[in-house]
């Protein structure tokens, strides 16, 4: 069977290679204004072809390298996981400001909290007037939660006591959060001496 994604696969590969290599470059120059590397790890990845080819069918697409390439926006996917919450602005700001990088969608689940507990701000890029990007930029306690619940939902005996389960993840994912906050404080009052 031929390529969800036609013959662009090498351009989506170099595409996720400069959006790896510019975030390396804003984290390098972070790093020398601040002192501290904002950034504690990053992952690139290219939507696999049965995912790519699922989420076509989810919304209605025909499974295309025009929908998987145009209408579909997270061929390309970067995670990047910061040590403090006031960072993921910064590098927002820092990627959208470049010239080669447009803006489509901004999805700030950090101030709009999704209903389950979910924090991490979406962005959807293009990039040089062409390539779409899913860029997702969270904390290591959000990235931590994200990771439990994506585990957790797939467990199929978890019928019974649903309420509760959700009550507690939405609990916990509430209580990192909080200690997010009380480190980003702790980091403005050490800013501050
Ligand atoms: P799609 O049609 O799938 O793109 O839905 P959407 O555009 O509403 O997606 P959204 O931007 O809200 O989220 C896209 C990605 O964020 C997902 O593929 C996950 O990686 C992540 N994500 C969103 N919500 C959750 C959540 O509740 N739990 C976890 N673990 N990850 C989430
Ligand atoms: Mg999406």
């Amino acid at each position: 069977m031929e390529s969800i994604y036609g013959n662009a696969r090498p351009e989506l590969e170099a595409v996720m290679q400069t959006l790896l290599n510019t975030v390396t470059q804003i984290r390098i120059d972070m790093a020398e204004s601040q002192g501290t590397d904002p950034v504690e790890h990053i992952l690139g990845r290219i939507k696999s072809e049965e995912s790519m080819r699922e989420k076509c069918r989810r919304k209605d697409l025909p499974e295309t390298p025009e929908s998987a390439l145009s209408e579909i926006h997270d061929a390309i996917g970067i995670r990047i996981v910061c040590t403090f919450i006031d960072d993921i602005y910064t590098i927002r700001d820092r990627l959208t400001a470049l010239p080669f990088i447009r803006l489509i969608e901004e999805k700030d689940y950090i101030r709009q909290v999704k209903p389950n507990g979910y924090r991490s701000l979406h962005l959807i890029l293009q990039v040089e007037d062409k390539h779409y990007a899913e860029i997702q930029l969270r904390t290591i306690s959000m990235d931590t939660w994200a990771a439990m619940e994506h585990h957790l939902k797939y467990k199929k005996d978890l019928n019974r006591n649903t309420d509760l389960i959700v009550r507690e993840l939405k609990r916990c994912a509430d209580e990192l959060a909080s200690t997010d906050e009380s480190i980003q404080t702790l980091r403005d009052m050490i800013r501050e001496l």
